[in-house]
């Protein structure tokens, strides 16, 4: 199976560039699903509404993530309502089943599994626990998971943990592409973070003044998108018969 991956899109400056790119690498890698972390695609940088999405799946995403924010501009009906809109499975106010889907392609089928982790982040239940439960009602033998978390030890040690008995573990969150994606011994592919969709002269796709206002002198600052060019990150996925991942490739687009 070949799946395409795209990080967290940042605000409407990252709704432009997903527009921009998305329909040119469906078209440059063909993947038979498409998955797009949305927690940050609302216009104002935070969370995800109705409209978001629409305009997420128009882009040509099949499943749509989330993560920390996945609540800000909704509330849990909205993840009842569409099973391919996912926020974090373990989140303590929510259900497990928020955070799994099913993509039915006929011959073969895809689970998405959202989590997010526990460390440095809001506190929820402990991810490594919940991906037991999840994976004892899933058969699919692809399964991809969005760990949606802040410490790379955390995101090293779920994908060891996850290793053969998932397809993928693709980290998000961080904004920021890491150059370390390869297949894990059991066959899993993973990545610490895919990186996302916003604008370059930015601090991870937030107005760079005010992102250098609020670490300065550490006050709440309200964050406003940054605007301009920037890039299009995700990972390409192709998986064998058993689920296994035998090519991983990280993408990460200018787009002027
Ligand atoms: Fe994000
Ligand atoms: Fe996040």
């Amino acid at each position: 199976m070949k799946i395409l991956f795209i990080g967290d899109v940042v605000g409407i400056n990252g709704m432009n560039l997903l527009r921009k790119g998305l329909p040119r690498l469906k078209q440059q890698y063909r993947p038979d699903v498409c998955i797009v972390n949305g927690e940050n695609s609302n216009e104002s940088g935070k969370g995800i509404n109705k409209r978001d999405a629409q305009e997420i799946f128009g882009c040509g995403a099949d499943v749509i993530t989330g993560g920390n924010h996945s609540m800000r501009k909704a509330n849990i009906s909205f993840y009842e309502e569409n099973e391919y809109i996912l926020c974090p499975a373990n989140l303590l106010y929510g259900e497990t089943e928020y955070g799994v889907c099913h993509v039915d392609l006929g011959r073969e089928s895809l689970h998405v599994i959202n989590l997010m982790g526990v460390a440095f982040i809001e506190n929820h239940r402990n991810p490594f626990f919940e991906l037991d439960k999840i994976l004892k009602n899933i058969d699919s033998k692809n399964i991809v998971v969005d760990f949606h978390a802040e410490s790379s030890a955390e995101k090293y040690a779920f994908a060891h943990y996850a290793d053969g008995r998932v397809s993928a573990v693709i980290g998000t969150h961080t904004h920021v592409q890491t150059n370390d994606d390869h297949i894990l011994p059991g066959g899993t592919g993973y990545i610490t973070d895919a990186g996302s969709v916003c604008a370059l002269d930015s601090v991870l796709g937030v107005q760079k003044e005010l992102a250098i206002e609020k670490q300065k002198y550490l006050k709440p600052v309200q964050f406003k998108v940054a605007e301009g060019p920037g890039y299009i990150c995700g990972v390409y996925l192709e998986t064998d018969k058993n689920g296994r991942t035998v090519k991983i490739e990280k993408i990460h687009e200018y787009l002027g």
